[in-house]
C-alpha cells in the first residue's frame, strides 16, 4: 500500500506577517515539484495573509489548535468553522507544548479532533512519550492511551493524521535515531489496526517530529513506517524545500 509523504511545517508562535510573507514567496519556487503533500501550520492572527501568500501554490496552510465548540462564550478561541473560512486545511491538536503548558489532555484532543473532523479539516493529531517515560519503559504505555482516548469515536481514522513527537527530540537537537523512530512509528501503526481496522492502518499517514532537519530527513523517511515529517525549528527557514525535497 502506498502512502503519499506529507511534509508539514509548525511555526509555533514565531513569525511576523511580512517575514511569514517572505518565507513563503521563497519557499514557492523551491518546493513546486514536491512528490509530497506540503503544508505550513501558523500562527492563527497570520492565517488570513499566509492563505493569501501561499495562494495558486502547492503549499497548504494549517493551524496550530482549534476549539471544539461551534461558537459561543470562549474567550480567545477559535472554531473549527473560522479556520474554514480562511482557507485553513488542517490542524495541529495535541501539541506536547500545549499538553505541557496549557492543559491539554487526552480528553480535550479528542474533542479538538471530532469536531476538526466534523468541519471538514485534516487533524495532524500528536503524540510522544517524555524522556522520563522513555528511559523507564513506559513509551508504549503512554502512546496507547494517547491514542485509546486521545483518538476515541472517531469513524473513519484514516482522516487524520498522526505526528509521533518524542518530547525529549522537541527543540533539542537530539533527534530519535532512525531506528527508534521507525520502530515507535511502527508500534504506533498496529496499534490503528488494532483499535480501528488492519487496512485502516496500512492507510493512515504518520509523521515524525522532532528536531527533523534537512541532513537527517532522508534517513527518517527511508523507513518503512515513516511517512513525513512534522518540522518546527526547520520550518522558519527556506531550509524546509530542503526537507520537502528530502527524495530529490
Ligand atoms: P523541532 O523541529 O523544532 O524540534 O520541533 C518539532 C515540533 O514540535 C513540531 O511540531
Amino acid at each position: 500500500m502506498s502512502r503519499k509523504p506529507f511534509i508539514a511545517g509548525n511555526w509555533k508562535m514565531n513569525m511576523t506577517a511580512a517575514s511569514g510573507e517572505k518565507l513563503i514567496k521563497d519557499l514557492i519556487p523551491l518546493v513546486k515539484d514536491a512528490d509530497c503533500d506540503v503544508c505550513l501550520c501558523v500562527p492563527a492572527i497570520l492565517i488570513p495573509a499566509m492563505t493569501k501568500a501561499a495562494a495558486g501554490s502547492n503549499i497548504a496552510i494549517g493551524a496550530e489548535n482549534v476549539h471544539w465548540a461551534a461558537s459561543g462564550a470562549y474567550t480567545g478561541e477559535i472554531s473549527a468553522d473560522m479556520l474554514k473560512e480562511y482557507g485553513v486545511k488542517y490542524v495541529i491538536i495535541g501539541h506536547s507544548e500545549r499538553r505541557q503548558y496549557f492543559g491539554e489532555t487526552d480528553r480535550t484532543v479528542n474533542k479538538r479532533t471530532l469536531a476538526a473532523l466534523n468541519a471538514g479539516l485534516t487533524p495532524i493529531v500528536c503524540v510522544g512519550e517524555l524522556l522520563e517515560e522513555r528511559e523507564s519503559g513506559k513509551t508504549n504505555e503512554v502512546l496507547d492511551r494517547q491514542l485509546a482516548e486521545g483518538l476515541k469515536d472517531i469513524e473513519d481514522i484514516t482522516k487524520i493524521v498522526i505526528a509521533y513527537e518524542p518530547v525529549w527530540a522537541i527543540g533539542t537537537g537530539r533527534t530519535a535515531t532512525d531506528a527508534q523512530a521507525q520502530e515507535t512509528i511502527a508500534y504506533i501503526r498496529k496499534k490503528i489496526g488494532e483499535l480501528f481496522c488492519p487496512k485502516c492502518a496500512e492507510k493512515i499517514i504518520i509523521q515524525y517530529g522532532g528536531s527533523m532537519n534537512a541532513g537527517n530527513c532522508k534517513g527518517l523517511m527511508a523507513q518503512n513506517d515513516i511517512d513525513g515529517g512534522l518540522i518546527g525549528g526547520a520550518s522558519l527557514k527556506t531550509d524546509f524545500a530542503a526537507i520537502v525535497n528530502y527524495n530529490k
